[in-house]
């Protein structure tokens, strides 16, 4: 057993913003599951929604998030994080985090910043169009070789140890993870009194996402079991524009494209978003998915298109030089052709669900950025708010846990037992119900959603959740068998909340009640371990 003052799982913007904070306090163990740099944050495109001009206002940032949330933000959650982004932002700019700028027209610089869906104001920080890889490099830059942290890499966390499952009689805490090394294959035992979850999404328990293999939902399944509470899982958002090609899976067509004049047009190449909201293109994002889904089921086809050929050539290839240079390596030139698009799963707005400080309701364990649900989301996260969330929940909870550190209960932790085999069936079962899962999750828990299809995904994952379970128990465990395991244990909470839902609002939308209704649910979908 090692002991550390903190255990951060994940090294996206949350975990890194908050190991940096934390190893000016005491030894962290930084643990993540692939190469460092593998998450959802190095890979995001738009930017950082952020108050940063004369021409904006807090008042309209968080009028904006509310608006898309519909009626579930927790407004105490917005202002918050909304009115601490600017100086959150100014410290990743003091770790070296650039944003582009532009002339001001009098020979000054300023922000160019940028539109998304939703927003009123311009607002969105960026660098290019690759935002998340500049701030995951710099953050990865100023950790490196920090004395305190201990970054463990291709490490991936199993479960957190509880006193409740230990017997101790005491108030149920998190004291510790236990944690795959996958260079040894053996199971290593973390101790702490401070264990910050940071570990992203679940996109990868749909067949069709934008995010990278690591968004398989440890976190929140973890949380689970632990027994915290889970919330609003049914609310996952699907990107309107993912590239459809036949090479190229997961590769986003950021809302920036949209931002910048990109127009959405059909198979026959009719612009069809102009009845459908009077943002047209730049609606929040679960009217323009549907819209998507809606013109692809009536025609039939396998797509629509993202037109941005209106635009000066040298502008979309300065503006957006990863799109412009991914697409044309898949043979397609946006400045001349419209880009095919499909909607895909893309970030969980419902999560671990926290305070104002990232504590979650079982004590020690802590959750902030993509995993956590701080009710700044709502029904429908806000494009580019969930940047802003991860940097200014990992300083909020560092601040508050570092204002009670104590010295650490002297507990012993049992080393983790397991099977010493390896099943012959298990490559193919794990690979078939990996399959399983996100096909089934993709037809029957998508954008459109019943009460009848949503019941059928329940049936089949109670099946696939006992087979997995026989894995998990009998065998020696691979990391491909505790991401199924977790991924099924996901897939069943956004199948569960999204039941108990009987009504359609911001991204669950179902044909069995369309319309909302604010008299039986206007409040949080909760989910508990019984
Ligand atoms: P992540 O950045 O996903 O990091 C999670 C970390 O946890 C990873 O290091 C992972 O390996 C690790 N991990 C997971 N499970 C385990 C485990 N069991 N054990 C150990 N380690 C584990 N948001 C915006 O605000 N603006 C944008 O422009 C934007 N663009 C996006 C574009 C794309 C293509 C995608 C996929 C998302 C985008 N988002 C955007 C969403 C945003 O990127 C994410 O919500 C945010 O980066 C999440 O940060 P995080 O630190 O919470 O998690
Ligand atoms: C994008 O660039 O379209 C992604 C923005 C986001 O998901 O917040």
């Amino acid at each position: 057993m090692r002991t550390f003052d903190f255990i951060v799982i994940g090294s996206g913007i949350a975990g890194l913003s908050f190991a940096l904070k934390a190893a000016e306090k005491g030894s962290v163990a930084l643990i993540t599951k692939r190469g460092r740099s593998e998450s959802s944050t190095a890979w995001a495109q738009g930017g950082v929604a952020c108050v940063m001009s004369g021409e904006d206002s807090f008042d309209l940032h968080i009028r904006d998030t509310l608006t898309a949330g519909a009626g579930l933000c927790d407004e105490q959650a917005v202002r918050t994080i909304v009115t601490e982004g600017p100086s959150a932002i100014s410290e990743l700019m003091s770790l070296g985090v650039h944003f582009d700028v532009r002339d001001n027209g009098n020979g000054a610089s300023e922000l160019d910043l940028g539109r998304e869906g939703g927003h009123s104001k311009r607002r969105i920080l960026h660098f290019q169009d690759a935002t998340g890889l500049e701030i995951e490099t710099r953050l990865l830059e100023s950790i490196a070789s920090h004395p305190s942290i201990e970054l463990l890499e291709n490490h991936m966390a199993i479960d957190c140890i509880t006193t409740g499952k230990l017997g101790y009689a005491m108030q149920n805490s998190c004291v510790g993870v236990y944690v795959l090394n996958e260079a040894t294959g053996e199971v290593e035992t973390l101790r702490s009194d401070v264990t910050v979850l940071a570990s992203g999404g679940c996109g990868k328990v749909y067949l069709y996402t934008t995010n990278p293999d690591i968004a398989t939902g440890d976190g929140v399944a973890m949380a689970w079991r632990a027994g915290a509470a889970v919330a609003n899982m049914e609310f996952i958002q699907f990107h309107p524009t993912c590239l459809y090609h036949p090479e190229i899976k997961s590769f986003l067509i950021s809302e920036a494209v949209r931002g910048e004049g990109g127009i959405l047009v059909n198979e026959r190449g009719r612009r069809f978003m102009e009845h459908q909201h009077p943002q047209k293109e730049l609606a929040p994002r679960d009217i323009v998915a549907r819209a998507i889904d809606a013109e692809m089921k009536r025609s039939g086809a396998k797509c629509v298109y993202l037109d941005i050929t209106s635009k000066p050539p040298e502008f979309i290839k300065s503006r957006f030089p990863t799109i412009y240079e991914t697409c044309l390596r898949a043979g397609l030139d946006i400045t001349r052709d419209p880009i095919p698009v499909v909607p895909a799963a893309h970030y969980q707005c419902g999560g671990v669900k926290t305070d104002l400080f990232g504590e979650t309701s079982l004590r020690g364990l802590h959750a902030i950025g993509e995993v956590a649900c701080t009710g700044l989301h709502g029904a429908n996260r806000l494009a580019s708010n969930s940047l802003l969330e991860g940097v200014v929940m990992a300083r909020r909870a560092f601040e508050k846990i570092t204002s009670k550190l104590r010295e650490p209960v002297d507990i012993s932790l049992p080393e983790w037992r397991s099977g010493s085999v390896q099943d012959a069936d298990e490559l193919v079962v794990v690979s078939h119900n990996w399959d399983e899962i996100r096909r089934l999750m993709w037809d029957y828990v998508g954008i459109v959603r019943t009460d009848k299809r949503l019941k059928r995904a329940a049936t089949r994952l109670r099946n696939l959740h006992t087979e997995v379970q026989e894995f998990y128990w009998n065998f020696k465990v691979t990391r491909d068998v505790l991401e199924l395991r977790n991924l099924v244990t996901v897939a069943s909470l956004v199948v569960d909340c999204a039941l108990s839902r009987k009504e359609s609002r911001g991204l669950h939308f179902t044909l069995d009640y369309q319309e909302r209704d604010d008299a039986r649910f206007l409040r949080d979908t909760i989910m508990r371990r019984i």
